[in-house]
């Protein structure tokens, strides 16, 4: 007799750990199908996130900025270190460690929620009394089991570019490029987006020259256009070389390396040699060999599946989340939308803002924002005012040494409602939360501007940008 359940989770991820979580909480009896194997070959939770993605690149990123800090930064602090080095292995064996943390700590909240993992690839076989039979292969043979309602978190793999095979030793991925077990002398990344910025300012830091190119003509097309200018004027001065506009051509690889033939923005064929390559040029939702087939879905020109606002597909009891539907590959959207699919199963009112989900990119300084671009703004023809301020005008972050960047804000030049806020500042990830928050409940940026925040912190820098929008910023 096959195991039934409430609700079956496909996919352990950010949004589907996160629904299985949810439905536990809820009363419902709820599985969970994960297949993810690390490199050890011991099955973990947390999907792309944590093993390979979000988590492990901030251990990354924090390791070679401490580097940065010591070789370009303490001096400044009147603190001098003879002989600093480092060493890769133990760098990224610290990485793993955080990643068993994390990973682990999922197992752990499975166990107090009373959710079933069950280890292998999940795959639809048809219908069953009113609900939905998955069939569950994993190591120990095949396991079936049935579900009332079904949430497909599957979430997305790496997009590569066609005949150039990634093996994640030469030319890398998301996962290779976690994983380099030395620093690469010159490393070519190709796509300037997320991960290329990310993972490329890793390795800089560390010392390889590092060499971004991008097919499109403008850099950070996503963020505020002032936003974008300052983190090009920042990152070409730390060094990262950045070619906008151009055409890939062929890549070959051979014993010493990856050789890139593009042509640049003017159309001029160039060459670019380096030792390691990673492709970062957007991922694609892991929507095959899931048996959509057999309960009647299907997906999209873009192989995602189609959803409405509450992430129900076309078929009653089952909702998709995360990265295999529209919206942006985020973490947190996909957690949000499993949070809100638990609901919905449980009968309760579920509801994601989609508004109001807070993009970062981590670099340094890192760049947040929330909301409406100025550009988008005018496009929309909507009626804006704008403030901003530096955070060089901030004591906080004079002694913290990191004076660079400033929050922008965007309101509605009628209601002074907030439409968007853009920070760009070593710590812009954290400080975007205020303004997530005074979005949802629909604030006037003198709301914010009239709250107390604490002296000396980088808080008032987002005070002082919202008081700018009337210009009364008191320290500018
Ligand atoms: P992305 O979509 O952020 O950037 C890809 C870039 O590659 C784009 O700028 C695109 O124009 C460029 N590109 C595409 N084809 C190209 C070609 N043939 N030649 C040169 N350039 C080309 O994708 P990325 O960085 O791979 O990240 C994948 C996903 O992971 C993103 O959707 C992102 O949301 C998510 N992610 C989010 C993070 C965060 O929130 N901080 C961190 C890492 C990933």
């Amino acid at each position: 007799m096959a195991k039934s359940f409430d609700v079956v989770v496909i996919g352990g991820g950010p949004a589907g750990y996160v629904a299985a979580i949810r439905a536990g909480q809820l009363g419902l009896s709820v599985a969970c199908i994960e297949k993810w194997k690390n490199p050890q070959g011991k099955m973990a939770l947390g999907g792309t996130c944590l093993n390979v993605g979000c988590i492990p690149s901030k251990a990354l990123l924090e390791s070679s900025e401490n580097y940065e800090k010591l070789e370009h930064k303490f001096a400044d602090h009147g603190i001098t270190v003879k002989g600093a080095a480092i060493d890769v292995a133990k760098m990224q064996s610290r990485k793993d460690m955080v990643v068993g943390k994390m990973t682990g700590g999922i197992e752990f909240l499975f166990r107090k929620n009373k959710v079933t993992w069950l280890k292998g690839h999940g795959k639809f076989t048809g219908k069953a009394d009113g609900g939905y039979q998955i069939e569950v292969a994993g190591d120990e043979g095949i396991e079936v089991v049935t579900a009332k309602n079904v949430v497909i978190a599957t979430g997305s793999k790496a997009r590569h570019l066609p005949n150039v095979p990634v093996d994640n030793i030469t030319v890398c991925d998301n996962e290779g490029a976690l994983a380099m077990p030395a620093v690469p002398k010159k490393l070519g990344v190709i796509g300037a987006g997320v991960i290329g910025l990310e993972l490329g300012s890793v390795w800089r830091r560390l010392g390889a020259e590092v060499t971004i190119l991008e097919a499109l003509p403008a850099f950070l097309a996503a963020c505020d256009e002032s936003v974008a200018k300052e983190a090009w004027k920042q990152f070409t001065k730390q060094g990262l070389k950045i070619s906008l506009g151009v055409k890939i051509g062929e890549v070959k690889q051979d014993k010493k390396g990856v050789t890139i033939d593009y042509t640049d923005a003017e159309g001029k064929a160039q060459k670019l040699e380096c030792d390691k390559l990673i492709v970062s040029i957007g991922r694609v939702p892991n929507t095959d060999n899931l048996g959509l087939d057999a309960i009647g879905l299907k997906t999209n020109e873009r192989g995602m599946i189609d959803v409405d606002g509450h992430c129900r597909t076309l078929l009653n009891g089952v909702y998709a989340v995360g990265d295999v539907v529209r919206g942006p590959m985020l973490a947190h959207k996909g957690e949000e939308e499993g949070v809100m699919a638990a609901e919905l199963i449980a009968g309760q009112k579920g509801h994601v803002n989609y508004d109001t989900i807070p993009w970062v990119i981590y670099t340094n300084p890192e760049i947040a924002w929330v909301g409406k671009t100025e550009q988008q703004l005018k496009a929309e023809s909507v009626a804006y005012k704008t403030g901003s301020f530096p955070f060089a005008a901030n004591g906080r972050a004079w002694g913290q040494g990191e004076p660079d960047g400033f929050v922008k804000v965007l309101a509605d030049a009628k209601t002074d409602r907030i439409l968007g806020v853009h920070v760009i500042h070593a710590h812009a990830s954290e400080q975007i939360a205020e303004a997530v928050l005074a979005m949802e409940f629909v604030a006037a940026s003198e709301d914010v501007g009239r709250t107390s925040h604490a002296h000396p912190s980088l808080s008032e820098v987002m005070k002082e940008a919202m008081l700018a929008v009337e210009k009364r910023a008191i320290h500018n």
